[in-house]
């Protein structure tokens, strides 16, 4: 309470002191893959979504230096590098044909003790079609509506929507009387991102988030602390 001169007494106007701290992340394994195989496997395990763990944001650029971004799906992660899968008459393969080098960012966003977790894991690096022999299996696990869409699809294509409709039902149609076997077409590929550069990012709440970025040398990983 704070007395003023005629005896009026007013309550104490404490200044607001907002939360603030330096996060910390204690254990930094010597492998990235290792590190973004525990946030991974941790936001698949805190979400029923499977795009919230799978989905990314994949940069490639055309070989006059144009960018573009969009989301796909993670499909597999090797020891080595991040397997996705699209359609090669698209934006993206015609600009990794060109360049072939991308960069990856998946953005884990979760809870941690009723505060907002939010990671963030960065890759950069070349990328390589894959023989369809290695992710044949990727392609089999494929929904029925995925199957479909790459026979129906011309990625990035005008299309007309009914017919793409009257398409789509026919092939349907097909496969519910058992008279097709869905065979990947050959459109369909699969590439992977061998990193040179991972880069992880994590915070808890309304701190100054923690960075740590690896560098490949050949086979051995090299890590630093960075600022946010
Ligand atoms: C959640 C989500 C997941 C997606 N997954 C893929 C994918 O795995 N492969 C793909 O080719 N496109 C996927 N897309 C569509 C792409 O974002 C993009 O529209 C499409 O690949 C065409 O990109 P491009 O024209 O730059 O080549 C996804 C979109 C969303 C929103």
């Amino acid at each position: 309470m704070v007395r003023q001169a005629r005896g009026i007494v007013a309550a104490e106007v404490k200044p607001v002191v907002e939360e603030t701290g330096v996060h910390h992340m204690d254990h930094i394994p010597r492998n990235p893959f290792e590190l973004f195989k525990s946030w991974h496997t941790h936001q698949s395990n805190t979400t029923t979504n499977n795009l919230a763990a799978n989905a990314l944001c994949l940069s490639t650029s055309s070989k006059d230096g144009n960018v573009s971004s969009r989301t796909l799906i993670l499909r597999r992660l090797d020891e080595d590098g991040f397997v996705i899968m699209t359609d090669n008459r698209s934006k993206k393969s015609k600009q990794l044909e060109e360049n072939p080098k991308a960069a990856m960012t998946f953005l884990f966003i979760n809870e941690a003790d009723g505060l907002p977790l939010s990671r963030q894991v960065r890759a950069e690096g070349d990328v390589k079609q894959l023989a369809y022999n290695e992710w044949s299996d990727i392609y089999e696990k494929e929904p029925l509506f995925c199957k479909i869409r790459a026979l129906v699809c011309h990625q990035g294509q005008p299309v007309d929507w009914q017919k793409l409709k009257d398409h789509h039902d026919s092939i349907l149609a097909d496969v519910q009387q058992g008279s097709i076997k869905l065979e990947k077409p050959d459109h369909v590929v699969a590439y992977k991102l061998f990193p040179k550069m991972m880069e992880f990012y994590e915070t808890v709440g309304s701190k100054i988030a923690d960075r740590v970025m690896f560098l490949r040398d050949g086979e051995i990983w090299e890590s630093k602390r960075i600022a946010a």
